[in-house]
């Protein structure tokens, strides 16, 4: 039985090829009716920024790719949809669990719409650059957090290994001297996500060594390098900075079960911080999340781990808390907007310094329509705490931005609207589902009919 909007918008995809239209666009909303404390458990999906990768690392290999615990989010769904258009069979076994057989692509051109409605669509190009030692593909799109997001390091990285990159009229075009990569020393300038994945997947496949230096350590990152490795891919050193890939002849079919959204069980964590109560938050790998439980500990919020969960508990007032994002295993910048709405209603004033983007403070002002204090300078966020929210009509910027939008309005008197909330649901599998489940009032409002929402693909 369909339950859930996510899961009937994935299914509908893989039953009659559709896909999401109007992204970003605010035509729904969620209303909240705030103030109640959340209690119960919520099973966290899989995680999102691992699914983003190994959908498109299925291209290089030959023969079916199981994967399991595939979040029904947006993000998935198109990155699917870009499979599909390039050829590749893509079934659906059970709801999580996909059958992606990519022998069938015969090109390395891809859906120039899809690939700009996100950002991980830049994983194409190391897919496909290292399989046919070519790719076209869209520079990508994505969350907008009102700065730059380059993807040099990215390009450098295919250029040490032989490619001749151009980036021209929004495309991304990068050829193969000789049709095959070649094993290369890759210092990256700064430590990016994407940059360390994407080189990771052009050399599985490259002649010869690769070695990766300066690389980014999240749990995500060493989950990609587990699944090309359990397909035959010769990866060692994914979660340290150091990250060496030995090319192999050719990858063959298998099994792979992605792990646990490390940011959504830290985003329904940070939500109990705000609203009290006890949440049990279970299917999570509790390492992942121990700096955001020892940044709740130091804020007043009881944190106990299990083998796989973890039950978040406040019931006294919440303290002032400093932080700052790093990489991994730094404080996560993907947990900084809902952190910095809980230290909204903290005692006493907070410091939040973002590290890794330039800027991420847009949803700030939205905050402010609720009576939040919090002033940005630079690259900070000065937080002096409030007794309340208000409900107010506000809008989710981003992914991230509209999860600490949620987050304000579960904590807030009176109603909240949320609009942009397609950004959400990019990212969180039945949102609506797991917090009505804990006790919130919550609701999907619909403005228009749902077929306004999807159209066929082509
Ligand atoms: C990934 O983005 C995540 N997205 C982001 O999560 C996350 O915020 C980010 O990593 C940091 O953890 C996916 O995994 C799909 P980066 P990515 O390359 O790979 C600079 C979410 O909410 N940089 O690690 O694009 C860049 O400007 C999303 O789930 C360069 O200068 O991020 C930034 O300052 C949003 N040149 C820093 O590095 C490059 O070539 C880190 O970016 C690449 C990045």
């Amino acid at each position: 039985m369909l339950t859930g909007k996510s899961r009937g918008i994935l299914l509908l995809f893989l039953a009659h090829g559709f896909i999401l239209t109007k992204e970003g666009e605010p035509l729904n909303k969620y209303v909240i009716r705030g103030g109640k404390p959340l209690k119960g458990q919520i099973d966290i999906s899989g995680a999102k920024n691992a699914a983003v990768a190994m959908i498109p690392a299925a291209i290089l290999v030959d023969g079916v790719c199981r994967i399991e615990n595939i979040p029904q989010i947006s993000d998935a769904v198109i990155q699917l949809s870009i499979l599909k258009s390039l050829g590749a069979d893509v079934r659906a076994v059970t709801e999580h669990t996909m059958d992606i057989d990519c022998t069938g692509i015969t090109s390395a051109v891809a859906d120039l719409d899809l690939m700009q409605k996100l950002r991980a669509s830049y994983y194409l190009i190391g897919a496909l650059l290292g399989k046919f030692g070519e790719a076209t593909v869209a520079m990508p799109g994505g969350c907008n957090f009102g700065g730059v997001r380059p993807i040099d390091q990215h390009i450098k990285g295919f250029t040490a290994m032989g490619a001749e990159v151009e980036v021209k009229n929004g495309l991304v075009i990068a050829k193969a001297e000789g049709g095959k990569l070649r094993g290369a020393n890759i210092y990256l300038d700064v430590v990016s996500v994407g940059a360390t994945i994407n080189l990771m997947l052009a050399a599985v496949l490259a002649r010869g060594r690769t070695v990766i230096e300066n690389a980014a350590r999240e749990p995500h990152i060493v989950d990609v390098a587990n699944f090309l490795n359990s397909m035959g891919a010769d990866i060692r050193g994914a979660g340290t900075n150091v990250i060496k890939i030995r090319g192999v002849e050719r990858l063959s079919g298998g099994f792979y079960s992605i792990i646990p959204d490390q940011i959504e069980a830290g985003t329904y964590m940070a939500a109990v911080a705000g609203t009290g109560g006890e949440l049990l938050i279970k299917n999570v790998i509790p390492k992942h999340l121990n700096c955001i439980s020892s940044k709740l500990e130091e804020m007043g919020v009881e944190v106990i781990e299990g083998e796989d969960c973890v039950l978040v508990r406040r019931r006294g007032p919440l303290r002032r808390a400093n932080l700052k994002t790093q990489p991994y295993p730094g404080f996560p910048t993907d947990m900084q907007p809902q952190m910095t709405t809980v230290l909204a209603l903290a005692r006493g004033t907070s410091h939040v310094t973002e590290g890794v983007w330039d800027n991420r403070y847009k949803y700030v002002d939205e905050l402010a329509k609720m009576g939040a204090a919090i002033r940005v300078d630079g690259r900070t966020a000065i937080v002096d705490g409030v007794d309340h929210l208000t409900g107010a009509h506000i809008k989710a910027w981003d992914l991230r931005a509209g999860a600490a939008m949620v987050i304000a309005g579960l904590c807030a008197d009176g109603v909240t609207e949320i609009e942009g909330i397609e950004y959400i649901e990019r990212g969180y599998e039945n949102l609506i589902e797991k917090l009505t489940a804990v006790g919130a009032d919550i609701k999907f409002v619909e403005e228009t009919e749902p077929e306004d929402r999807v159209k066929k693909a082509v």
